[in-house]
């Protein structure tokens, strides 16, 4: 038996006990005539004793041997402590060791394990196994197993099956690369990962499994940022028979059962923005309403005078900086840099001071009167001792910027706290998103979703303006999830296709499959999916996903701990007919 009890769990009840404990040499204490050691496990640390007058003196030489990360089994007694500590829930007792069994050794670990490392990122990475060691980490990965578990036991309590779909596959189109993997016994022929099992869940609902659930790994090979790993995992849920409130209903009846569950928050009816107001109030549609800051559009109080910046452009925005009027002239101007960085964009920003005593002072004030200002303040909603940022220019750019603005303020003045869940559906969104670089049209959540009814027509004249049966679940500021009601017939399907730009040879060879299947039966059908990583991470008040994972990619998706991707030699090239290094063949 390696331990009758963890190293998180002994108590006072237990003194005089006799006990075996294995663990992680955490530190080691040693003044010679005696050594404390804190042993470690996953469930906490307990405090060992060795000393001249109650050990022997090999067992005393023994444990002053003993290195950080060893791992040891202990047998003791169970004391109570001289000096307790009320820091961990072990600390009224201590283990006087009567046998020490070194069960293997250590290098000496590359960085501390502890709650505060000394690891930089890079090294934590390629010792992910010590860094699971720390408490944020473990904890981190014990909360996503809390959160899964949660999602499973509730989804299948109202009806969900669990089915798996396969991971070698053909393209899904969610708008990302696919990872492709080449098949040894189809020379010349390669299967793609899912981008998500989408096509899958449909085939399901023909099937007549009505409603599905996966945790599912995703695969795009796309460009990473905090929120973003190459291989990801969705809760994927698809329901036939339904309509957009039936699964509105559903997914936020699970989101308000883990936000009770998991962080004790209780939240009645999600607020529900449609995408076009989103936009136009965040300038963004995945919005953090924790707080407010809303855009004030300005164009028709600031149009009316000499300023060439504002009357040449197509929107006029400003936000109110709670309490920006007490920013310094030097802050500000470092603000201005800010946005006028190149990832945001902006040429300049215009600011109007909010005086307690009611007066305006502005950057422009050689333009605009007392009585212009204070329309400004109006309508961004600004009060007395705020600071009103604006920016002007193209629509879609200055939103964007704002955006980023607005955030990045809420952010240094502490708005954004991640102990606040406000939750929203953000709804009605384009079918259809214009490609800047090429002038095609792409559909913005994918190729399945169905317009609203009624707009089919207008594919042809206005595509730009077919609102579709879409909807993203928005927490906090991040995209926790999105899905659609889907075209459930053939002939729809088809027109969607072809507006894509695929011919119908195209789009037989890639979805002939789909609407094959759409021509039996198929029933009406839709649902969504959430990525777990975001949601676990935002429920354990944090952003960055790779925190949850156990064993992330980097920025530029690599594996640092088994150093992948790595080549392949050339023998299995050869076997996967690939091309083979050319000393090889010649
Ligand atoms: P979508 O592409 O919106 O929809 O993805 C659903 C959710 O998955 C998460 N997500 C990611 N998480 C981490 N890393 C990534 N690279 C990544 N990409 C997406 C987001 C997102 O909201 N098949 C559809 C769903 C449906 O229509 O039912 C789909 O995949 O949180």
């Amino acid at each position: 038996m390696y331990r009758s009890h963890n190293c998180g769990e002994i108590r006072a009840s237990h003194i005089n006990k006799t006990v075996i404990l294995s663990g992680w040499v955490q530190k080691s204490r040693n003044k010679g005539f005696i050594v404390w050691i804190d042993l470690r496990d996953r469930y906490g640390i307990t405090q060992l004793v060795f000393d001249e007058d109650r050990s022997s003196k090999a067992l005393l030489e023994q444990a002053q041997k003993l290195g950080r990360e060893y791992v040891i089994q202990v047998k003791g007694t169970v004391i109570e402590r001289a000096s307790k500590n009320p820091n961990i829930a072990t600390g009224d007792i201590e283990i006087l060791v009567s046998k020490l069994t070194v069960l293997n050794e250590s290098l000496l670990p590359p960085f501390t394990i502890e709650d505060q490392t000394d690891g930089g990122e890079d090294l934590r990475m390629k010792y992910r196994y010590l860094d699971i060691r720390r408490n944020p980490v473990k904890n981190n990965l014990i909360f996503r197993a809390k959160v899964t578990q949660e999602v499973r036991n509730y989804l299948s309590n109202i009806g969900f099956i669990e089915v798996e779909t396969p991971y070698l596959i053909k393209s899904t189109p969610e708008g990302a690369r696919d990872f492709v993997v080449p098949s040894r016994m189809n020379e010349g022929e390669f299967y793609a990962l899912p981008q998500s099992p989408q096509t899958f869940k449909q085939l399901l609902m023909v099937g007549g499994m009505d409603k599905y659930f996966q945790i599912v790994k995703c695969f795009r090979d796309e460009d990473l940022r905090a929120d973003r790993q190459p291989e990801f995992t969705q809760i994927d849920c698809e329901m036939a028979f339904v309509e957009q409130e039936d699964i509105l209903t559903v997914f936020e009846g699970l989101t308000r059962h883990l936000l009770k569950e998991v962080n004790g928050v209780e939240i009645n009816q999600f607020p529900r923005l449609l995408y076009d107001d989103a936009m136009r109030l965040y300038g963004n549609d995945k919005p953090d309403i924790r707080f407010g800051m809303e855009f004030g559009e300005l164009n028709h109080v600031s149009q009316h005078k000499e300023f060439k910046v504002f009357n040449d452009a197509e929107l006029v925005v400003g936000i109110a900086v709670p309490n920006g009027n007490d920013f310094t002239r030097k802050q500000i101007d470092k603000l201005i840099d800010w946005v006028k960085r190149p990832q945001i964009g902006a040429l300049g920003m215009v600011y109007c001071r909010c005086n307690e005593d009611g007066t305006y002072k502005s950057s422009v004030d050689k333009f605009y009167s007392q009585e212009d200002l204070a329309k400004w303040a109006e309508v961004t909603g600004a009060k007395k001792g705020d600071l009103i940022c604006i920016l002007s220019g193209v629509t879609h750019k200055v939103r964007a910027q704002l955006s980023a603005l607005r955030m990045e303020l809420a952010e240094r003045l502490g708005l954004r706290n991640p102990k606040v869940f406000a939750p929203l559906w953000v709804i009605d969104f384009p079918l259809l998103e214009l490609d800047e670089d090429t002038g095609n049209y792409h559909a913005m959540h994918h190729p399945f979703t169905s317009p609203k009814p009624g707009q089919i027509e207008l594919l042809d004249s206005k595509p730009g303006e077919v609102k579709a049966n879409a909807y993203d679940l928005v927490l906090n500021g991040n995209e926790i999830g999105g899905g659609s009601i889907r075209i459930h017939d053939k002939a729809t399907q088809a027109i969607m296709l072809k507006h894509l730009g695929f011919s119908e040879e195209e789009a037989r060879a890639q979805f002939g499959f789909l609407m094959d299947a759409f021509e039996y039966g198929a029933p009406p059908h839709g649902g969504l999916a959430f990525g777990l990583d975001r949601l676990v991470a935002i429920l354990g008040g944090q952003e960055t996903i790779r925190d949850f994972i156990a064993f992330p990619k980097n920025n530029s998706g690599r594996d640092v701990m088994i150093d992948a991707p790595a080549p392949i030699d050339n023998d299995q090239l050869k076997e996967l007919n690939l091309k083979l290094d050319t000393k090889e063949v010649i």
